[in-house]
């Protein structure tokens, strides 16, 4: 069973003008895209190919860095997605509370989120995540996901240029703000840490 690309949750316009349609168009209808075409192309006609993208990433981790990149890449970008809104939205109590207990309030995770991505260096992924009941901010170089690390991701911010070049050109921490001050979707990552298991990929 191929892997597919996971529509948008929102129109092509409706993070703009901190994520332009352009970007989406690129980003999603091109980067994305691509990384599922070349994780298809690695699975099929072999064991993994009726395997859940979750399995696919167990499997080539260590094993095989092509696929594993682009499984991951796959994953990461689905999950990158539903991370924004277009709307406002509103963490759980229980989120907020273990926010505040982390971090110390909601604002202080906003900062040190933009903080942790504008000092990522190079190409990456920053994560709010779940681990034993705590919250922490992981951070993931180039394709490496914590999708199957044992942490329960809860919200992901791409830091790869591809993300924001072409809206904020060079300067990250622009890009970062506004992400973070604007669109994250704290009503996913309420459902994420009430499931208490990690997101899967849309099959
Ligand atoms: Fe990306």
């Amino acid at each position: 069973m191929a892997f597919k690309l996971t529509p948008l949750p929102y129109a092509d316009t409706a993070l703009a003008p901190v994520i332009s349609a352009e970007t989406l168009s690129f980003h999603h209808g091109k980067h994305h895209q691509t990384y599922i075409d070349k994780a298809n192309a690695a699975i099929e006609g072999t064991d993994l190919a009726d395997k859940s993208l979750e399995e696919v990433i167990v499997a080539a981790r260590g094993a095989n860095q092509g696929l594993f990149n682009n499984a991951a890449q796959s994953w990461n970008h689905g999950f990158y997605w539903h991370s924004m809104a277009a709307e406002s939205t509103t963490a759980s109590d229980e989120l907020v509370a273990m926010i505040n207990n982390a971090f110390g309030s909601v604002d202080e995770l906003k900062t040190k989120l933009a903080d942790r991505g504008v000092g990522h260096f190079a190409s990456g992924w920053v994560w709010l995540a779940e681990k034993g009941g705590k919250l922490s901010i992981e951070e993931t170089h180039d394709g490496d996901t914590l999708a199957d690390s044992g942490f329960n991701p809860l919200l992901v911010i791409d830091v790869w240029e591809h993300a924001y070049y072409l809206d904020h050109q060079n300067k990250r921490p622009a890009y970062l703000d506004a992400v973070i001050g604007t669109k994250l979707n704290w009503a996913f990552a309420s459902e994420n840490l009430a499931r208490g298991t990690t997101w899967s990929y849309p099959a």
